[in-house]
């Protein structure tokens, strides 16, 4: 067992908790879209950018020796992280939108041809639903779609027959509307059964739950760095290196080559074959530097941190709100994750999240990239609180506060 996180200290890991926001405390909760950043993580980039700064993979002075020695090991935390079997599987990409494109472009567009099935579900992204629809456009692919239970979770009684037949299941590891994590493992043995592979969404779970990406036995693993500490531009897919090794190119340019002639060129080995010309460096050690940091605190003592802190915000809005407020997604903190959406009887999303603005506290409002979910809710939009390592119950009372008074405010 880990020791409980200490909230008060990790908050001064981060210096933008310190400030104020119309003279009220800053209460960050909109980790789910993106999380804020520790001192570490900001040193790292820092002393890459003062000492360490030149282009990687090519230099054979000794700062470019250095920055790609930097980047290379980025790659190497990361890959242990999510206990990749082997550092090259893990490919530098944008982010996690990046990494679904792809496996998208290269893996599917390789391997799928009109009438082939892609099996995604109502919970996605739109990062895990527009690139398929883009495909079914151009080649004709069939999607099918696994649906929700009324308690917010994959209905799985049809997985058999929705699974027949399809080449690839592309899922979500864990909602970021819903905050319902899906058994990973359980889909991926059923999915191999029918001879498809998968492709897991982690964006919401690599940040929250120790990942082990060979006890899932997926195929390919997407997740970004923003939302894990690290800085944006960075994220990574994780792929079997036998997939990856015989996946063409993603985009050409410079560095993803081991020759160009005139007549052509040859692909580098994975995993630069993928990584197209100059690549996000000083993002690669802060990415490494944010899974340091994670690794600190102990990826179990997040998660049980974050169930607490869930329950509890769970537990206070509904003994405070009753009937006037829905939760969208499961209550049973052992299925889900820390992002809670909710709505007020008769107020929209976004008004709810303007008065709380005035109190200090940030939280998304909108379709949160998730309209097919919103359609089958029924709603054009939730508010979402999401909890991270540096919240606790004190800002759920803050948040309980405002809401009150936002209910105040939109009383007739
Ligand atoms: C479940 C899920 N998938 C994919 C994404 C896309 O992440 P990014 O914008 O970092 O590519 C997000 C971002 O909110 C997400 O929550």
């Amino acid at each position: 067992m880990t020791a409980p996180l200490d909230i008060v200290r990790i908050r001064r890991d981060f210096p933008i908790l310190e400030r104020e926001v119309h003279g009220k405390r800053l209460v960050y909760l909109d980790s789910a879209s993106s999380s804020q950043k520790p001192e570490p993580v900001l040193d790292a980039m820092d002393d890459c950018y003062r000492r360490h700064y030149a282009n990687i993979h090519r230099g054979v002075y000794t700062i470019a020796e250095e920055a790609t020695a930097a980047y290379e090991e980025g790659r190497r935390k990361v890959a242990r992280f999510v206990n990749a079997r082997r550092t090259e599987e893990i490919v530098f990409v944008r982010n996690a939108t990046e990494g679904i494109n792809l496996v998208a472009y290269t893996w599917a567009r390789r391997n799928l041809q009109a009438g082939d099935v892609v099996v995604l579900s109502h919970l996605e992204h739109h990062a895990n639903v527009v690139p398929w629809h883009m495909l079914a456009a151009e080649r004709g692919i069939e999607l099918r779609w696994i649906p929700l239970t009324p308690g917010y979770e994959l209905d799985l009684t049809a997985l058999d027959t929705l699974l027949r037949g399809a080449k690839l299941l592309a899922i979500s590891a864990m909602s970021n509307v819903l905050g319902t994590i899906n058994d990973i493992p359980r889909l991926t043995r059923a999915a191999h059964a029918h001879g498809a592979t998968v492709l897991v969404d982690a964006c919401q779970f690599v940040p929250h739950v120790a990942t082990d990406v060979q006890a899932w036995d997926a195929d390919f693993v997407a997740f970004s760095s923003h939302k894990m500490c690290g800085p944006t531009g960075i994220g990574a897919l994780w792929g079997r290196y036998e997939l990856l090794d015989e996946m063409p190119p993603f985009m050409g340019g410079g560095e993803m080559i081991r020759d160009v002639r005139l007549d052509g060129f040859t692909p580098n080995d994975v995993p630069l074959k993928f990584e197209a010309g100059t690549m996000p460096i000083a993002e690669a050690v802060g990415f490494g530097a944010a899974v340091d940091y994670l690794n600190a605190l102990g990826m179990d003592a997040v998660r049980a941190h974050e169930q607490q802190v869930t329950a509890y915000a769970i537990g206070r809005l509904q003994e405070r709100f009753g009937d006037d407020l829905h939760i969208y997604g499961p209550t049973d903190v052992n299925v889900r994750g820390g992002a809670v959406s909710f709505l007020f009887e008769g107020v929209h999303a976004h008004d709810i999240s303007q008065v709380l603005d005035e109190e200090g506290v940030c939280v998304r409002a909108g379709h949160h990239c998730a309209k097919p979910l919103m359609r089958q809710l029924g709603v054009p939009a939730t508010s979402r609180a999401s909890f991270y390592v540096y919240n606790d119950e004190t800002d759920v009372d803050v948040l309980v506060d405002a809401l009150v008074k936002a209910q105040k405010f939109f009383e007739k």
